[in-house]
């Protein structure tokens, strides 16, 4: 009756996973920075940074007091990674498109395109993420070359931003 089915299926045990894995963090490649400019809450730079592992990717972020401890607690994994600190956000983001960067905001715009038709990133991009209450700042909007929309059908308004970050993270790396 089930023979579309296939055999049970057995998830990877830590240590076959580990092997898989590299030994080290990645270096700095700078091919995609994920940058939460405006933070407010530490659990979404921890949960940033896993992703930004997890694809390759650097995290760019203000060295606001509370940051540093933030991400040494959200940070569960074992090595060092990729972090840029960016002085005034402002600055850095212009600083980021002279030197050539493709300035993606992940935002809700009417003028930004699906995620779905966002394609793997060939040029070095920097995705700026909102301010968790206010969104991207009228002033930095100007700085963005394009914007991005991840779709939503339910009741709540937003994502939090380090589920719109992961999301848009993995798209750009061509890994979805
Ligand atoms: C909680 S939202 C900001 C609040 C919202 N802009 C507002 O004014 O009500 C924080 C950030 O998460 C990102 N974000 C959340 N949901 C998103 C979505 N569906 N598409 C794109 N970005 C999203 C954006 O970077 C946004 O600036």
């Amino acid at each position: 009756v089930n023979a579309h089915r296939s055999a049970a299926i057995r998830p990877r045990t830590r240590q076959e996973i580990g092997r898989t894995r590299r030994r080290r963090s990645h270096r700095c490649w700078g091919h995609l920075i994920a940058a939460p400019l405006w933070p407010l809450h530490g659990a979404n730079l921890g949960t940033l940074l896993r992703t930004c592992d997890a694809v390759g990717a650097c995290l760019a972020v203000p060295r606001l007091p509370w940051v540093p401890e933030a991400l040494a607690r959200g940070n569960t994994l074992r090595h060092q990674t990729c972090v840029h600190y960016t002085g005034d956000p402002l600055r850095w983001l212009a600083q980021q498109r002279n030197a050539g960067m493709n300035v993606l905001g992940i935002e809700l715009a009417d003028e930004a395109i699906r995620l779905a038709d966002l394609p793997a990133a060939r040029v070095p991009t920097v995705a700026v993420l909102g301010h968790e209450r206010h969104g991207i700042p009228p002033d930095a909007l100007d700085l963005l070359d394009q914007a991005v929309e991840i779709p939503m059908i339910g009741h709540g308004s937003t994502l939090n931003v380090a589920v719109a970050g992961s999301l848009v993270l993995y798209k750009l790396a061509g890994l979805l």
